[in-house]
């Protein structure tokens, strides 16, 4: 432990970065690190970029801060406006908040209030997917099947009914038509509780760090739509983490059709990560216009305060983002760089030492997943106490990578995976950086695990 600062991790020595420049940080000793995963899926038009900075000291010196219920201002307004021209027509109207973890929580909170003021007040169900993450506060928590996170407040979360993700390389024997896969298992949830019991489905239209970005297949969300719309249910489509271009398309929903052909509506969107890309914290909701009008023809108003709501200065710097990225085409880059961006990785499966930890590389854009195995040929996951992902991270940062780990996707606690999210402006050369170091890294922590007798493999056995 060092000076006042109380750190989330206690047992580890954080090296102090001081300064970032494209897809580079740099820390205090001078080391470089290619941040590949634009930290927590983040920073997704690199480091350092003097316009966005430029856009907040402007704004800093105009107005920072001015409470959202009391006044307007231009920047909220402009962001608005902007993300409404990406929104499926009629889900515009922007709420802005702070982090993804709020987001989540004014959605489902909206849902709710939405259900209540149409005299609905028995829709209180949110149905949610396993594995899945969408947030820390306690009902996005609640929404969120990711154990490690969950068990020790337990005692103080909802009860949200937990479907099977979509998760192609863990489908098991039925594959595709497992109803997992098809969005059947949402419909035999809604109907196990009732259909005019649920007020929301939520899911992460690209797997998140979750599922290590699996991609669900085609079909799946004409498939909930078409429930949602039977059964009065609000879809809310978390975009937290592959929102705002990160996987080729604006939205992740928008690699989808529904069965007429046209879009997958929403009904809410929630946004963070990549609207402000890192240079200061912001999220959103976009919101079904027909689900406003209910609450201003009703009670007038969106029961969720929170001070720092519709704050200038962090849109500004979503309004220099959004602008950037679309000045240099960015979200087109995003969809380019997918296949470069897999081809390389997909190395790492048949090349060089370590090939046999590593299970699938999956992903779509500028997201990629690495699932790692204890037994490529049964998918068995490496036990938790293992701690290969951490092992991974390790040799990782040692060879001067930032990557992302998730646990506890196979089975609920056994399971690693790390998540490749470069910023989308990477190059052909800082491409083939990271692979390279992704390469050593694996082959470090093979070889640290077969140092390990006997060899490892969780009890929990995955087909
Ligand atoms: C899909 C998704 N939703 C919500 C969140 C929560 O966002 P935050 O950590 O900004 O609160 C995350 C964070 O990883 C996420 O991936």
């Amino acid at each position: 432990m060092r000076g006042h600062v109380f750190y989330r991790k206690l047992n580890v020595e954080l090296p102090t970065i001081v300064r970032g420049k494209g897809v580079y940080l740099y820390d205090a000793d001078g080391k470089r690190y290619l941040d590949g995963s634009g930290g927590a899926m983040v920073a997704c038009i690199g480091h350092g970029v003097e316009e966005i900075a430029d856009a907040i000291a402007e704004q800093a010196r105009t107005i920072a801060y001015v409470n959202g219920t009391a006044f307007t201002n231009r920047p909220v307004e402009e962001l608005a406006d902007l993300l409404a021209q990406y929104a499926p027509p009629g889900v515009d109207l922007a709420y802005f908040l702070s982090s993804g973890s709020e987001a989540v929580e004014a959605a489902l909170k909206l849902s709710r209030q939405y259900h209540v003021e149409r005299g609905e007040t028995q829709r209180r169900i949110i149905i949610a997917r396993t594995p899945g993450y969408h947030g820390n506060t306690l009902l996005a928590l609640s929404a969120s099947a990711r154990e490690s996170y969950r068990k020790m407040y337990a005692p103080w979360l909802l009860d949200v009914v937990m479907i099977d993700a979509p998760y192609p390389y863990r489908a098991g024997p039925l594959g595709t038509a497992a109803p997992a896969m098809t969005g059947e298992a949402l419909a035999e949830s809604i109907a196990r509780v009732g259909p005019e019991n649920v007020a929301a489905f939520i899911a992460e239209p690209i797997g998140g760090s979750s599922t290590g970005a699996s991609v669900p297949p085609d079909g799946y969300y004409a498939r909930v739509r078409e429930l949602c719309d039977e059964f009065g249910i609000l879809f809310i489509a978390d975009e937290v983490l592959c929102g705002a271009g990160r996987t080729g398309k604006y939205f992740g929903l928008d690699h989808y059709r529904a069965r007429d052909g046209g879009p997958v509506m929403p009904d809410i969107i929630t946004m963070g990560k990549g609207l402000n890309a890192g240079y200061s914290p912001l999220s959103a909701l976009l919101v079904k216009r027909t689900i406003v009008e209910t609450i201003e023809r009703g009670s007038g108003g969106f029961q969720h305060a929170q001070t720092y709501s519709h704050n200038p200065l962090a849109a500004a710097a979503g309004l220099a983002v959004a602008r950037y990225v679309r000045k240099h085409d960015l979200v087109a880059r995003a969809a380019s760089l997918g296949p470069e961006l897999l081809r390389r990785l997909g190395t790492l499966t048949a090349q060089g030492d370590g090939a046999d930890i590593v299970g699938d590389v999956r992903g779509l854009g500028a997201l990629a997943g690495i699932e790692l195995v204890a037994d490529r040929s049964t998918k068995a996951p490496f036990p938790r106490g293992a701690k290969v992902v951490e092992t991974l991270v390790k040799e990782c940062l040692k060879a001067g990578l930032v990557v992302w780990p998730n646990v506890g996707h196979a089975d609920g606690t056994n399971g690693d995976l790390i998540i490749i999210a470069p910023p989308f402006n990477i190059s052909q050369s800082e491409l083939d950086e990271l692979t390279e170091s992704m390469r050593i890294a694996v082959a470090a922590t093979a070889r640290e695990i077969h140092a390990t007798k006997p060899p490892l493999a969780a009890a929990t056995r995955i087909s």
